[in-house]
C-alpha cells in the first residue's frame, strides 16, 4: 500500500508574513489528516523560518539545491545545508527549471544524486509539454527524462525517490490532465520502473502536478497509479490546500476499508 503523499509547492511567492501564516495554517489543519504525509517546499530563503511553524503533521521539502558541497559556488545552496535546516524532501527536475534555468539532464542527474547522498528525498518531475503531447511524444520524453536519471544514479536509487509526473501544458494554466489521461501516464511510468526492479515499480510514489484543484483532486486521486499531488497555486491558500490533502485523506481512508 502505498502512503499518499500531498506537497505544495509555493514557487517564489510569499513574504515573511504570509509564510508564516500559511505554515501555521497548514500545520493546524493537517493534525486532522493522518494516513497521508503532506510536505511543503517554501522559496529557500523561508525554510527556516517556515520549519519552526511546522508541526510533526508537515515535513519541510526544498524547491532546489545545488549539487556540490562546501565550496566557492556563489548564491548556491548544497543539499547538506537543506538537510540542516530540517528539510526531508526536494523538488529535482522541475519543468520550471528545466526549461527557464537551463537545468538539462546532466544537472538534474547530479542534483538528484546529491539530495540522496545528503538523506534527502528527492522529487523527481518529469512531464511533457503542450506541442510534445500533441506530436504523440509523451511516452518518449518521460522515458527519456526518467532514464536519464536512471543511469546516472542507478535503477535501486529509485527506493528513496519520488516521481511527480507533471503535464507542461497544466501547469499554472488551469488546464487538468483528465484522470484518465493521468492514468495512462502514471502506468506508463511505473512499468519503465517495474521493467528494470519490480519492487521498486510497485512501490514507487508517483504525484500528479498540474492545476490540481480541491475541486479535481478526489477524481485524480481515485486512480490507481496517481499517489498523490505536486500543488502548485491552490497550495498558496490554506483552505484550498487542506483540501485536497482531505480528498487524499478520504482515498486512503476508502482504500483501506
Ligand atoms: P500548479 O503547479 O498546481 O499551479 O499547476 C504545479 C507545479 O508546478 O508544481
Amino acid at each position: 500500500m502505498r502512503k499518499l503523499l500531498i506537497a505544495g509547492n509555493w514557487k517564489m511567492n510569499g513574504s515573511l508574513t504570509s509564510v508564516i501564516q500559511l505554515a501555521d495554517g497548514v500545520s493546524k489543519g493537517a493534525a486532522v489528516l493522518p494516513d497521508v504525509d503532506i510536505v511543503v517546499l517554501p522559496p529557500l530563503v523561508y525554510l527556516s523560518t517556515v520549519q519552526a511553524h511546522l508541526s510533526n503533521y508537515v515535513m519541510l521539502g526544498a524547491q532546489n539545491l545545488y549539487p556540490g558541497d562546501q565550496a566557492a559556488f556563489t548564491g548556491e545552496v548544497s543539499a547538506r545545508m537543506l538537510k540542516d535546516v530540517g528539510c526531508r524532501y526536494v523538488l529535482v527536475g522541475h519543468s520550471e527549471r528545466r526549461a527557464l534555468m537551463h537545468d538539462d539532464f546532466s544537472k538534474v542527474s547530479a542534483k538528484f544524486i546529491a539530495a540522496q547522498a545528503a538523506g534527502l528525498t528527492p522529487i523527481l518531475c518529469v512531464g511533457e509539454t503542450r506541442a510534445e503531447r500533441e506530436q504523440g511524444q509523451t511516452e518518449r520524453v518521460i522515458a527519456a527524462q526518467l532514464e536519464a536519471v536512471m543511469a546516472e544514479a542507478g535503477v535501486e536509487s529509485l527506493a528513496n525517490a519520488v516521481i511527480a509526473y507533471e503535464p507542461v501544458w497544466a501547469i499554472g494554466t488551469g488546464l487538468t490532465a483528465t484522470p484518465a489521461q493521468a492514468q495512462a501516464v502514471h502506468a506508463y511510468i511505473r512499468q519503465i520502473i517495474v521493467k528494470n526492479q519490480v519492487d521498486l515499480g510497485a512501490a514507487i510514489r508517483i504525484l500528479y502536478g498540474g492545476s490540481m484543484k480541491p475541486d479535481n483532486a478526489a477524481a485524480l486521486l481515485a486512480e490507481p497509479d496517481i499517489d498523490g499531488g505536486l500543488i502548485g497555486g491552490a497550495s498558496l491558500e490554506v483552505d484550498s490546500f487542506l483540501a485536497i490533502c482531505a480528498a487524499a485523506r478520504a482515498t486512503a481512508t476508502s482504500d483501506n476499508c
